[in-house]
């Protein structure tokens, strides 16, 4: 699965995984968890060859989702993730996490394109702009984090443009995934298309 920021596909990546018995895998948290590993040591996310040694000594286990889950935190896994080593860091990580016996659920920005090329199902979920910066706005008033909405609606714009517009793996429908726009869909709606989008497909 992949898709843009507060579209639904974290959620609904997770419901999946429950509904077909799939263990899941949120690669943005591993790029989170390394973004803010670099910032915890001073270091700053544009240098790359930083960030790719923290990627490649990035234990997933110790990832602490209250930390990651800032905008600050996202903002930074944008920028490291657009290193070339960072990616290769986190590179096998990933396709053996895929590869497990029996599948696996994977959400993120390049699954379909990258890390499983070949995966049986492939979702892109995207929304309207304004509407996925409502959504993350709520989420972020919801954990305390008071952020105006129009500064979201600008972060979430530079943070799209920044993803899809990376040489390395940008993010991107593959061509042969399934378009899923969660705009006008509650998000129970939501997991219940991407259920049947499965169901129909394996
Ligand atoms: O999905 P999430 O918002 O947690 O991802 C944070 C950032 O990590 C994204 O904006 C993107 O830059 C990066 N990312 C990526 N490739 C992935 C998952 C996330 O580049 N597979």
């Amino acid at each position: 699965m992949d898709g843009t920021l507060a579209s639904g596909k974290g959620t609904i990546a997770q419901a999946l995984a429950k509904a077909f018995g799939l263990p899941v895998l949120d690669t943005g948290a591993l790029y989170r968890g390394v973004a803010v590993a670099v910032l915890e040591a001073g270091g700053d996310p544009g240098d790359a060859e930083f960030a790719a040694r923290i990627a490649s000594e990035l234990d997933p286990a110790t990832i602490d989702d209250a930390k990651i889950r800032t905008a600050t935190a996202g903002a930074a896994a944008s920028r490291v993730s657009a290193h070339p080593a960072v990616r290769q860091a986190l590179f096998d990580l990933q396709r053996r996490f895929a590869a497990q016996d029996g599948g696996a659920v994977l959400d993120g920005r390049d699954i379909g394109t990258v890390i499983c090329p070949d995966a049986d199902v492939k979702l892109f979920v995207d929304a309207e702009p304004g509407i996925r910066a409502e959504r993350r706005w709520r989420e972020l008033q919801a954990r305390g984090e008071d952020v105006a909405l129009d500064t979201i609606v600008r972060q979430l714009a530079e943070r799209d443009a920044r993803d899809a517009g990376r040489e390395t793996a940008p993010m991107k429908p593959a061509s042969d995934a399934v378009l899923l726009d969660t705009s006008q869909l509650s998000i129970d709606a939501a997991i219940g298309k991407a259920v049947r989008i499965v169901s129909e497909r394996t």
